[in-house]
């Protein structure tokens, strides 16, 4: 396997100790996706030489216990990792008892920080992940700016970077009231909102296909482009999220975030370049170019479901009416898109899981080929599979061999597991997000623009949801009415 190289040795910012806080670390993020990614990060030696792991919760531990509550929360797989790298990695942790919302926690917090400062006698970087529910994000960002903790000591002896997750908000109100306190304590560099599908290997490859193949970008627009479909299907339930998702629902679960930031990277511009400014700015044009729909379109534009069988999943209220699928026909002003219907989907309980995108050609018009086969029209399909078995898939037409001129359909694939360099290469999307956050890098990290811009779409289709009929689909349902 070739192993990037995550910092420049030149730069000495990224070089210089670092501690990565994580409030909430005895929470599900923390275990299924931190944790094992910082291990990833750390066993490939691309976490900085001076590196501590700061854990922050409401449990009490000793320190044994809490190494071996983190140990088990690895999940190791065996032979994943050497022994070695294990038992050195959680010699990197430390762990602070405290309360969310008691200011001498924060205090306590702050002294321990201070202390690994004065062990390796610098002021170190600091990252904070909030891995808590985003009800809790106010409450902890103002004991972090009451008590300090996040104050960079200046730009070049240690800078502080703070990571939240999704959702941003819960409408366009909160999302703004979120984003004024985030701007209060941190300068926009500062921030690092994840979209864990921004990080997806094969949804980068959108824009290097697009914009490294100059065949298909001069067709990349109204003229030649029927439609677009967005798909993120998941075969299972909502499992143990019951509680949680019931209070939000498919939309704000994955469609405000994850199909949007799909949607952006199919029919953004080019950038221009690849620095993270513009890719942002050319990402967030597309949401605000998304047209709202208005009230009496909804139930036209816009299906939401639920599976039988989701009142009684645990946590979940018996008589909810939340939703477990969305389907929206979405369209982009503007002169590249104007027309084009993007229709955004996704649900739980479906046939089969996947995340992929059909761009679908226009039709040759058959009169010109004055043939009476009935496959001249067949459109040309591309698919991105971005998972499970990444890859392409280009759909065209060929001449049925034989004396006639009939055509039929066939397809060209592309699969990064038939490419062993390429499948074994593939970073966890953690594993990036947070080797890019170390390292500075707010590429695949949302904007503020961004979120702001998805939210004023998604909010007007959330202010008519009780308008719209919730189709009940059985569980392993293929195709939803
Ligand atoms: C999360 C959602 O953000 O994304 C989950 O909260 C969803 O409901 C998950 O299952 C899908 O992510 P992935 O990477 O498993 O496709």
């Amino acid at each position: 396997m070739t192993v990037q190289p995550a910092f420049k040795s030149t730069d000495p910012i990224t070089l210089h100790p670092t501690i990565f806080i994580i409030l909430g670390i005895t929470g599900d993020l923390a275990s299924r996706k931190l944790l094992p990614a910082l291990l990833e990060l750390f066993s490939k030696k691309l976490l900085p030489p001076q590196f501590s792991i700061v854990g922050f919760s409401r449990r009490s531990f000793s320190r044994e216990e809490f190494r071996d509550l983190i140990r088990e929360h690895l999940n190791v797989r065996p032979g994943q990792f050497r022994e070695e790298d294990i038992k050195h990695f959680l010699d990197h942790m430390t762990y602070e008892q405290g309360l969310f919302n008691d200011p001498a926690a924060y205090t306590r917090l702050h002294l321990q920080l201070q202390s690994i400062d004065d062990r390796w006698g610098r002021c170190s970087n600091k990252i904070f992940h909030l891995s808590v529910p985003p009800n809790l994000y106010e409450g902890i960002l103002t004991h972090l700016s009451n008590s300090r903790l996040t104050e960079p000591c200046d730009d070049k002896t240690g800078w502080t970077r703070i990571l939240i997750e999704k959702p941003f908000g819960n409408d366009i109100h909160t999302a703004r009231s979120l984003d004024k306190m985030l701007g209060k304590l941190f300068d926009e560099k500062q921030i690092f909102r994840i979209d864990h599908y921004l990080a997806k290997e094969a949804l980068q490859n959108i824009l290097a296909f697009r914009f490294s193949n100059p065949m298909f970008e001069p067709i990349w627009n109204k003229d030649h482009i029927d439609r677009i479909h967005i798909k993120l299907y998941e075969s299972n339930g909502v499992g143990d999220r019951g509680e949680f998702y019931d209070s939000i629902g498919a939309l704000k679960d994955v469609g405000q975030n994850h199909i949007l930031a799909i949607l952006t990277l199919i029919a953004m511009n080019d950038p221009g370049s690849l620095g993270a400014d513009a890719i942002r700015k050319e990402r967030a044009k597309i949401l605000n170019n998304l047209k709202m729909i208005p009230p009496r379109k909804v139930r036209l534009d816009v299906v939401k479901g639920q599976y039988v069988g989701y009142t009684s999943e645990k946590g979940v209220k018996p008589l909810s009416t939340t939703e477990t699928y969305f389907r929206i026909k979405a369209y982009i002003s503007g002169s590249k898109w104007n027309g084009v219907p993007f229709y955004l989907e996704s649900g739980k309980a479906l046939a089969e899981s996947k995340a992929e995108i059909d761009v679908y050609f226009k039709k040759v018009k058959k009169a010109h080929w004055n043939s009476s086969s009935n496959n001249f029209d067949v459109p040309n399909i591309l698919t991105f599979r971005i998972q499970p078995d990444e890859g392409i898939k280009i759909k065209f037409n060929v001449k049925t061999p034989g004396y006639g001129f009939d055509v039929e359909p066939k397809t060209l694939k592309f699969k990064y597991s038939d490419v062993s360099s390429f499948h074994d290469a593939i970073p966890n999307d953690y594993e990036r997000l947070l080797r890019d956050a170390f390292a500075g890098d707010q590429t695949l990290f949302a904007s503020t623009e961004e979120i702001i811009a998805s939210w004023k779409f998604i909010t007007p289709i959330l202010d008519n949801w009780s308008e719209l009929p919730l189709v009940r689909y059985e569980k392993g349902t293929k195709e939803i009415g």
